[in-house]
Parts: C-alpha cells; sequence; structure tokens
C-alpha cells in the first residue's frame, strides 16, 4: 500500500505500560513478573521502555520496586529503560538503580498539578532545575510531558495557549522531547490538529511525542492526525495497561498492539513485531487476571479460537 505523502516513515515507540500502565493496576505484579514483562516487550522490539518510576511509594504504592526492578533489568546497549522521577530524590534513586533516562511530568492544568504532584505548576518546574543539572553531569536524557493537554479532569477545559506555554518551558529547561498527554483521553482529532500547529510554533515538531489514554475510544485517531502534523514519536502501553491514578476514570493509553498494527497497515516502520508484542500483552493480562484492552489481540484470540 502506498503511504500518504505527510505521514513519517518511521515512528518510535515509546513503550509506558510497565510504568503508566501498571501504576494504575489494583493487583500488584511481581518483580519477577515486571522482569519477564520488559524482557517481553524487548523481544517484540521496543527499544524505548518506560520501566517504573521514583516516586512517593505511599503516593503509588505499585511503583515501590522499581530500585530493584531497574537493578535487575537486563542492560542492552540498543534498549533504553527510562524512568518517571518528580524531583531530586527520586532522580538520585533512578540514578542508583541504573536507569539510562528520566522522564520529568507537570501539567497544563494548576489543579491537576496540584492533585498529582502536591505542588504548582511553576514550583514543579522549580523542582526540576536540580534534576537537570545532576542529569546533565550524569549525561542522562531527560524526558518532559505534560499532563492534560485536551482536558483536566478538576478544571474541565484547558487553553491551549498553556500547553504551548508549559511544553516550552519544559524544552528551555533542558528536555530533548516533550511528551503531550492527553490524561483523560477526551481530546479528538480536531484539537490534536490545533494542538500540534500551536506547540510546533515552539517546540520543533521532532521533539514532540503524542501520549493518548484512550478512555474515549479517540487514541488512535488523534494520533493519526498527529502523524499528519508530522509528529514521530508515540507513547503507547501493552494491553493498554493502567491509566493515572490521579485521574478517576481514566484508562489505560492506546494499546501498542493497536498502535503497532495500525503503523504497520500504513507502512510505517515501527520494528515492532505483531505477535510477538501481542504475546507480551497476553502474558501481562493474564498476570493481572483481567482481559488484554487491545481490540488487536482480542481479535486474534479469536481467530486462533
Ligand atoms: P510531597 O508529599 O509533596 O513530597 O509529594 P515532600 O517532598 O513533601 O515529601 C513527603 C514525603 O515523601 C517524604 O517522606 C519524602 O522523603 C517522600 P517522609 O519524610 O514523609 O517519610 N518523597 C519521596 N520518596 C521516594 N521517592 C521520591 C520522593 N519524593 C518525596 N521521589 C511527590 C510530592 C511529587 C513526591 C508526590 O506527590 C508523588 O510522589 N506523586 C506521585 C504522582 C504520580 O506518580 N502520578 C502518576 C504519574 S504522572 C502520570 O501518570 C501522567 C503521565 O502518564 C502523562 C499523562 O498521562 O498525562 C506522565
Ligand atoms: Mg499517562
Amino acid at each position: 500500500m502506498s503511504k500518504p505523502g505527510a505521514l513519517p516513515e518511521r515512528v518510535k515507540i515509546v513503550e509506558v505500560g510497565p510504568r503508566d500502565g501498571l501504576q494504575n493496576e489494583s493487583r500488584p505484579l511481581s518483580i519477577e513478573d515486571k522482569l519477564k514483562l520488559v524482557t517481553l516487550l524487548v523481544d517484540a522490539g521496543l527499544r524505548c521502555i518506560e520501566a517504573g518510576s521514583f516516586v512517593n511509594p505511599k503516593w503509588v504504592p505499585q511503583m515501590a520496586g522499581s530500585d530493584e526492578l531497574f537493578k535487575r533489568l537486563e542492560k542492552k546497549p540498543t534498549v533504553t529503560y527510562a524512568a518517571l522521577v518528580p524531583n531530586i530524590k527520586g532522580f538520585e534513586r533512578a540514578l542508583a538503580a541504573g536507569a539510562g533516562e528520566v522522564a520529568v511530568f507537570t501539567a497544563a492544568s494548576e489543579q491537576f498539578s496540584q492533585n498529582n504532584t502536591n505542588c504548582s505548576i511553576a514550583e514543579g518546574l522549580r523542582r526540576f532545575e536540580p534534576i537537570f543539572a545532576a542529569a546533565g553531569n550524569a549525561n542522562i536524557p531527560v524526558r518532559g510531558y505534560v499532563s492534560c493537554v485536551a482536558g483536566c479532569p478538576y478544571q474541565g477545559e484547558v487553553a491551549i495557549g498553556d500547553v504551548v506555554d508549559v511544553a516550552d518551558r519544559l524544552l528551555q529547561a533542558g528536555c530533548y522531547e516533550i511528551s503531550l498527554g492527553d490524561t483523560i483521553g477526551t481530546g479528538t482529532p480536531g484539537r490534536f490538529s490545533q494542538l500540534l500547529q500551536q506547540v510546533t510554533e515552539r517546540v520543533p515538531v521532532h521533539q514532540i511525542a503524542v501520549h493518548c489514554h484512550d478512555t474515549y475510544g479517540q487514541a488512535l485517531a488523534n494520533i493519526y492526525a498527529s502523524l499528519q502534523a508530522g509528529v514521530a514519536v508515540v507513547d503507547s502501553s501493552v494491553a493498554g495497561l493502567g491509566g493515572c491514578p490521579y485521574a478517576r476514570g481514566a484508562s489505560g493509553n492506546v494499546a501498542t498492539e493497536d498502535l503497532v498494527y495500525m503503523l504497520q497497515g500504513l507502512g510505517i516502520d515501527c520494528g515492532v513485531d505483531l505477535p510477538a508484542i501481542i504475546a507480551a500483552g497476553n502474558f501481562v493480562s493474564a498476570c493481572l487476571d483481567r482481559s488484554s484492552q487491545s481490540k488487536v489481540a482480542r481479535a486474534r484470540a479469536g481467530e486462533a479460537a
């Protein structure tokens, strides 16, 4: 099939299932099962995996084992294991555990920032300053998340200008990539097109990723609109796991299986093997004793039955 001209040749998938997904699952996964999951993700061809977070374990107990997990991950030169960190304490834990990259996170909504990180957006950005300094010394790349780019569970509407402002501040502070998070999945393709048109006036498109939760079933459509705008980095979560503990009702990210299926159908290279990523999703779904949220995995299971 010929590829529409505007779409990228290649897409980098950032697999966030072990962090964004598992942080919101009520049933905790053992370290052994998390290690097995990450191994399956690597075997499927994923090269950027956000494997856990170093936040306050009283806030997010599901991520309490990240220190041990990162220490035990099999290091490979072609694979980056990233960690989500809220402050310098989290960064120091991530560094000690051997994370190859960190991600800081804030929001385009003040109320969400307060609920998620117990501080204002400005205070959150100040907390990141020592992270940028220490990460620079340790040669660790820093990614930045902006939550609530298409709506907030507390304040409702979020102005695109507020997203642009926070994304720009993260870029100026030293993030090499900005991931735009539709935390509650309320965005639609028109919103994403408009959003990207305005964000790219301040952040180069090659430094933008999209992070689409699928609560309203819009994630793939929003990703397609983002690809048309030139975005070539997409976050996804195997089996469509999880959500955000501070965004009630938010479902998981777009399932990696479904994203890979769409990219392959568009002739876009993402380096991921579909049957292998379906197997990884089936493994983690069995560990959690729940069905996969991936439509592609379900369809393939039906075909096999
Ligand atoms: P705080 O309570 O304001 O922090 O929390 P504090 O500095 O006042 O410290 C209070 C206690 O926490 C102290 O311990 C600290 O040592 C400890 P105590 O003296 O009470 O025993 N502490 C830590 N412990 C371990 N690791 C740390 C750490 N920092 C402090 N790094 C904080 C502030 C940000 C830490 C807290 O609010 C927190 O952990 N929040 C977690 C929020 C979270 O993980 N949310 C989910 C991830 S974000 C997301 O999912 C969205 C995203 O996917 C994009 C999208 O979808 O939009 C990225
Ligand atoms: Mg998220």
